[in-house]
């Protein structure tokens, strides 16, 4: 057992659904064992500038029973500063003198990729720290804390915003964060049953979703008794024209990580299908077969873009978040205490705490689009020719591990 006696806790990155039962897991765990947590505030910000802090805040059971485990966000504050970035050569030697100002003998980083990054520089110097998985993106190998908060969010949008679409017969495109994958587009689209999703992994054909819209949407419209309609397009902010270049807007910038602001993926989408529709005879037969038709004012549907951004890793985590957040946290001590620095929670499966090391757990997962063709075969559009399902029959050996 390593001798640990007070350890910091990190929250990095982009804040999301899940941190503060992270931070409570942590917490817990290890005034269970006798061992005192600290918050370090801000991310790996606050881990630079821990030296000149005056005091930290102790996580005692009065301080933790203060911190809400279902709101979203961090109670340690975040922040996205890669520490090799800092521009100041002695910023490893002002980390260690920071935490033996503060007693602090390890640290426990909740974050995603490039915090999980910092999590093996930092350790490679001889700083132990375990890494807990975090992100609404689902980027990393492993389950991260966020990711259900997020989708569900965006499943409720989603729903919640076919209400005033189909009021105007709107075509509505709902931008979503994800970065350069497209987990929580496909699952909180698939969750509203959205009629498209456009997801990173899977090139953009235009074409294909104008006549998917036309098919869905027109005949929709056309069926109901009072002529009202909307088709949902759900769009992951990473998506891709066929050459493979993102569709964003250049002038967002880059972040601290500095990785480029993904957004106007949305406004692409509607661009695409509004100028399709300007020289669709079919779409103007449309418009005039519902009623909608008003010479030189209503000419085509509309076609609005909707980008939820940071709503849908606010507000509250789901329950499975919560969930994973706790045992995530309670196994981030153990994992300390036995020595496994620079490794990354994976989760509890019964007693077993299952780790991986972070230089593997980092690698970016991508949607597995194998599985796309089953969706489509129930009607779904994802901006490409329809596949055939391909399929394989396996058969479950032994027992089945899962939480639910
Ligand atoms: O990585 C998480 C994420 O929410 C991405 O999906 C999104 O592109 C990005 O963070 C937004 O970052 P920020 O909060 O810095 O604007």
């Amino acid at each position: 057992m390593a001798d640990i006696k007070r350890i910091g806790v990190i929250t990095s990155g982009g804040d999301c659904g899940g941190l503060n039962a992270v931070i409570k897991g942590v917490a817990r765990e290890a005034w269970a064992l006798g061992i005192e947590s600290v918050v370090i505030p801000n991310g790996y910000a606050g881990l630079y500038n821990l030296i000149d802090l005056e005091q930290v805040v102790v996580l005692n059971a009065e301080r933790v029973s203060r911190i809400e485990a279902s709101v979203a966000g961090s109670e340690a504050g975040h922040s996205r500063v890669k520490i090799s970035k800092i521009k100041d050569e002695k910023k490893y030697e002002r980390i260690k003198d920071g935490l033996k100002k503060f007693g602090i003998d390890a640290l426990i980083i909740s974050g995603g990729d490039d915090t999980g990054s910092v999590v093996v520089d930092l350790s490679s110097r001889g700083i132990p720290c375990i890494h807990v998985p975090k992100t609404m993106d689902l980027d990393l190998q492993p389950y991260s804390v966020g990711g259900d908060s997020a989708i569900n969010r965006i499943s409720i949008f989603t729903r919640d915003i076919k209400t005033t679409g189909m009021s105007h017969n709107r075509v509505i495109v709902m931008e979503v964060f994800g970065r350069y994958v497209g987990h929580t587009a496909l699952r909180g689209g698939i969750g509203a049953e959205a009629d498209c999703i456009l997801l990173p992994e899977i090139p953009v054909d235009f074409d294909v979703v104008y006549e998917h819209m036309k098919s869905v949407f027109f005949s929709r419209v056309l069926r109901s008794d009072v002529k009202a309609g909307t088709y949902i397009i759900v769009a992951a902010e990473g998506i891709k024209t066929a050459s493979g270049d993102l569709l964003y807007d250049e002038s967002a910038g880059v972040d601290a990580f500095g990785h480029k602001k993904l957004s106007g993926a949305g406004k692409y989408v509607r661009n695409q299908l509004e100028k399709r529709m300007k020289t669709d005879p079919a779409v103007t037969e449309f418009m005039k077969k519902t009623g909608m038709w008003a010479p030189g004012v209503y000419e085509i549907p509309e076609v609005r873009e909707v980008t939820p951004g940071h709503l849908v890793r606010s507000g509250a985590s789901s329950a499975f978040d919560v969930n994973f957040g706790h045992r995530a946290g309670a196994a981030a001590v153990l994992l300390l205490l036995e020595g496994k620095t620079g490794n990354t929670v994976v989760d509890v499966d019964g007693n077993k705490i299952i780790y991986i090391n972070t230089a593997e757990a980092i690698k970016r997962r991508e949607v597995d689009i194998s599985e796309i063709a089953l969706f489509e075969s129930l009607g779904t559009c994802f901006g490409r020719k329809t596949e055939k399902f391909k399929y394989e029959l396996v058969e479950q050996k032994g027992p089945i591990s899962r939480h639910l």
